[in-house]
């Protein structure tokens, strides 16, 4: 029965069998070195001249074959250990040797942690890339990750529910996805920018606490930590709740998720610094406050929450959603975000004055969540569709919101978190791709897949869809970062 590379420290003088990828071979004349990688690890296979038949095939294997082995574990001579590898103390004298596949002469070495490597090269191969073992380290850490939030919300009582993609826009100030309806000709569906429409009507449904992890899709350029097309979010609602909750809720969370998943890690500060959002601009110059103690520190966290942003900030051509620089105000968050109580007078008066109820949450100095407590009046929102220049059109694309705010809606509040960027942070990576297995490039393509790419004609007809001239109507007008 095959094991993995890593079993062999427990399994000195047993016969076993071993299956993976040639790493390394080094051939020292009379005896050849395979470094054998699998899923676990990498152990020392060793051919001699005792068995030629076996040493001849052997002295065919090029990097990346793929081979089946089985033979003696032995401790390796005095001298010959490598305290790098955990199974440095052993090796396998092979006597038995099957090539499971052979391979053409990769691209790249997927041995070195890949930095170098040209980016365009490394996407087209990215299941090459991903032999890393830091790219291996990333995402089997971002399934821990995820593991240890599933477990944390749902024994908290939390529900996690999954909700449509193929869906109708959902406003975060990017670009929408749009989708053609062949059922509906001339009908587009939108990919959701995030689910906050459907996690506040599963509030009001009656669920309470919600959760998901959650694609998001927006069409927006990317950036070192903002991945084109799409990216992860941890998406969290709750009913009956106060901005406080959701932040000593969130702040448990990632507070026990680091003491367990990356022990050697130091936070600056516990509780987390609640930070004014005009107190930051003053003091930092910035709404993203860096409040790590050593910046040159791999280990240091530094989360910080911002709090009380004004809940408009002046609508520029930028927020092309809200009417580009038509009206006067765009939502600072999102258009559902509650204005603070004493504050809702103002809205006729002063709405520059009035106070949001968002917490954004910061680590390093970089935007990881965001949230808010919700808007659950009616008259309220419709107040803000208002000042954020919706035309009548607009507002009624929120009919159902607000048609189900008619219904017993209870108060709400939530936040939604970067996984990307997160893990990204506490990887120490310098690109949220390194740790998405199948991210697009800066300029939006899947190299590997070759997407986007064209659809045959037929497709299109049956659509109703007539391709213009290709490129002539590119809108470089960039969103809200
Ligand atoms: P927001 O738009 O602020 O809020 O997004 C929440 C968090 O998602 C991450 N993020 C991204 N990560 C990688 N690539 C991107 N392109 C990208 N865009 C955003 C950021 C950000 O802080 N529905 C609201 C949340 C709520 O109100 O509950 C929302 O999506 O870390």
């Amino acid at each position: 029965m095959r094991i993995f590379n890593k079993e062999i420290i427990n399994k000195e003088g047993q016969e076993v069998e071993l299956m993976g990828w040639v790493a390394t071979r080094r051939d020292h004349g009379k005896i050849i070195f395979i470094d054998l990688r699998d899923k676990s690890g990498i152990s020392q296979l060793v051919f001699t001249l005792e068995n030629k038949e076996i040493y001849k095939t052997a002295d065919k294997l090029r990097s990346e074959w793929v081979i089946r082995v089985k033979g003696e574990v032995k401790k390796r001579p005095k001298g010959m250990e490598n305290p790098e590898l955990e199974t440095g103390q052993y090796e396998i004298a092979v006597n038995f040797l099957e090539i499971l596949a052979e391979s053409k002469t990769p691209p790249f070495d997927v041995s070195t942690d890949g930095y170098k490597v040209n980016e365009e090269i490394r996407m087209k191969y990215r299941y090459l890339d991903l032999r890393r073992p830091r790219l291996q380290k990333n995402l089997k850490l971002r399934a821990k990750f995820i593991k240890f939030i599933r477990d944390f919300l749902t024994e908290k009582g939390f529900v996690e529910i999954e909700t449509p993609i193929i869906t109708k826009s959902t406003p975060e100030g990017a670009r929408d996805f749009i989708v053609p309806s062949r059922l509906q000709p001339g009908k587009f569906y939108a990919l959701p920018q995030s689910p906050q429409q459907y996690k506040q009507l599963l509030m009001v449904s009656g669920f309470e606490k919600y959760f998901q992890i959650a694609k998001c899709f927006r069409d927006e350029d990317s950036r070192a930590n903002r991945a084109y097309g799409e990216f992860t979010q941890l998406d969290l609602e709750m009913s009956f709740v106060e901005q406080n909750d959701i932040l000593e809720l969130t702040e448990r969370l990632f507070t026990e998720l680091i003491m367990q998943i990356f022990p050697e890690k130091k936070i600056t500060q516990i509780p987390w610094p609640k930070i004014n959002y005009h107190e930051t601009i003053e003091k930092y110059g910035n709404d993203t406050p860096d409040i790590r103690k050593n910046k040159d520190d791999k280990n240091e966290l530094g989360f910080a929450w911002v709090i009380n942003f004004p809940l408009f900030t002046k609508q520029t051509e930028k927020d092309f959603f809200y009417g580009s620089g038509k009206s006067k105000w765009a939502p600072s968050h999102h258009m559902f975000t509650a204005p603070y109580p004493d504050d809702i007078k103002l809205l006729d008066t002063d709405p520059g004055k009035v106070r949001g109820l968002q917490h954004d949450m910061v680590l390093n100095g970089v935007e990881v969540g965001g949230g808010s407590i919700r808007i659950h009046d009616p008259k309220i929102q419709e107040k803000v569709f208002e000042l954020i220049g919706f035309t009548k059109e607009q507002k009624g694309r929120f009919e159902h919101m607000l048609e189900a705010f008619n219904y017993g809606v209870p108060p709400h509040a939530g936040i939604a978190l970067g996984l990307d960027r997160l893990i990204a942070i506490l990887q120490n990576e310098p690109n949220i791709r390194e740790i998405i297995a199948f991210p697009k490039t800066g300029d939006g393509r899947d190299l590997m897949m070759q997407a986007p790419s064209e659809v045959d004609k037929q497709q299109l007809d049956e659509l109703g869809i007539k391709i213009k001239a290709k490129n002539s109507h590119i809108n470089k007008a960039q969103p809200r970062s």
